[in-house]
């Protein structure tokens, strides 16, 4: 059998046994600027056996996913025409196949160098991390040329990687797990370290049809951010320039808000509540609301009389009441700290995912909330009075700018959610 067979023989049974860790098209020769290589992985894609292409470019990486069959084609039609080298890895045995410059073949066959079982029903929970050869965090300046992170943003490349881990699971733990497109909303993206992450991370590792619209306050930070989405050809990564309050569109299905200052945490959720997102993940910074508010209980006087205890406990109040809301809102809520805190003070996590809608649990959560505040003497957290009130979109078009301008949701909150 002709060496370039008994590869498509090996690659078809190792598929088949689903024993691909990956496959490597190299040594391009080919006329596409800046392609380097496609790196192909066996994924499912709504119950279909596909091949997941991802074209390496100097800068940028692009994702193709095809059905099994229509894959080996393709591979079939660019090896030993623009890619004169294979190099497939899978569980038993590495296996390479290379071209002369005459066209002649050979194929090598050598014991398996990668250790990672594919298991494609759960091809979501393989990509634990973030890979670090991705373009994006070089162009943020989170890795230099070479790839390697960059000393004073190790901090930053933990916490990404921490995060996308919990928002994994956070995905398989959802209804979003059975669904192919995902829409995702990051309030108070800033760099966008975080959603650069997200949306490369849908995309790339997991096969999905993405958008990713980051809103931000600064002018200046929405310009940097969407200019990098355009080098990188991220089609489907939106920066919008304005304030979350003034933000509401008609579908979120993910609400990301890390280190929104104060009450904007409470605008974020309530955004995420009222568009029905599935995931809701925040991580609130700098509590003032209650602690202006707090009547400090007798029994507690003597803990709270210290400065730092009540901006504590002020800050621990206001997390449990969102987390509560979020509860009484038909969420399954967690709150813990998602790094620890050497990288950084900002390390609580409050992550909702949307569950079964009990009234008898609602009514529970409600009360429970009423005598929490009647007990610090609270009259109002922003989230509840959000909640509570029928709100009219405060959106007017000058108040937010998104980078693509053809990209404008419907803007309208008619109906009380709590
Ligand atoms: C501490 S930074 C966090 C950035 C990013 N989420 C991260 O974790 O890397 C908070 C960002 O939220 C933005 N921000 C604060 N309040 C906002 C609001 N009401 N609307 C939009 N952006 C807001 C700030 O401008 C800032 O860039």
């Amino acid at each position: 059998m002709a060496e370039i067979d008994q590869f498509f023989t090996l690659l078809r049974e190792y598929l088949e046994k689903n024993s691909i860790i990956k496959l490597i098209l190299g040594k391009y020769r080919g006329s596409e600027d800046g392609l380097k290589n496609i790196e192909i992985k066996s994924v499912s894609i709504k119950s279909q056996d596909s091949l997941s292409f991802v074209y390496q470019y100097k800068t940028k990486d692009i994702t193709k996913n095809f059905p099994a069959g229509e894959g080996i084609e393709a591979i079939r039609g660019l090896l030993g025409g623009d890619f004169k080298s294979a190099h497939l890895f899978s569980l038993t045995e590495d296996i390479q196949i290379e071209f002369s410059k005459r066209g002649k073949c050979m194929l090598s066959r050598s014991k398996a160098t990668c250790g990672n079982t594919p298991d494609k029903k759960h091809n979501r929970e393989k990509h634990r991390t973030i890979d670090q050869n991705r373009p994006f965090l070089t162009t943020l300046g989170i890795t230099n040329d070479e790839h390697q992170v960059i000393p004073s943003m190790s901090k930053k490349w933990k916490q990404i990687n921490v995060f996308l881990e919990i928002f994994q699971q956070a995905l398989l733990s959802s209804q979003l797990s059975k669904t192919q497109n995902i829409n995702v909303v990051d309030f108070g993206s800033g760099k966008g370290y975080l959603t650069f992450a997200v949306y490369d991370f849908l995309r790339n590792s997991q096969g999905m049809d993405a958008q990713v619209t980051g809103i931000e306050l600064r002018e200046d930070l929405v310009r940097f951010c969407s200019n990098v989405a355009v080098k990188l050809e991220m089609d489907n990564l939106h920066f919008c320039q304005g304030d979350i309050k003034s933000y509401t569109p008609a579908k979120i299905q993910v609400m990301i808000a890390l280190h929104a200052c104060d009450t904007a945490t409470d605008l974020a959720i309530f955004t995420g509540i009222s568009s029905g997102a599935e995931i809701i993940m925040c991580s609130p910074c700098c509590h003032k609301e209650l602690r202006q508010q707090i009547i400090v209980p007798p029994v507690l006087k003597p803990m709270l009389r210290f400065g730092v205890h009540l901006g504590q406990e002020a800050e621990m109040l206001t997390d449990s009441l969102r987390a509560l809301l979020l509860e009484a809102a038909g969420y399954e809520t967690k709150v813990f700290e998602f790094i620890s805190l050497e990288h950084t003070d900002k390390n609580k996590m409050i992550l909702a995912v949307k569950g079964e809608r009990s009234p008898d649990k609602k009514a529970k959560t409600l009360s429970q909330i009423n005598a929490i505040k009647d007990f610090y003497g609270i009259k109002e957290i922003q989230l509840e009075a959000l909640l509570k009130t029928t709100v009219e979109a405060p959106f007017l078009p000058t108040e937010l700018s998104c980078s693509d301008h053809s990209k404008k949701d419907d803007f309208s909150f008619s109906q009380s959610t709590l």
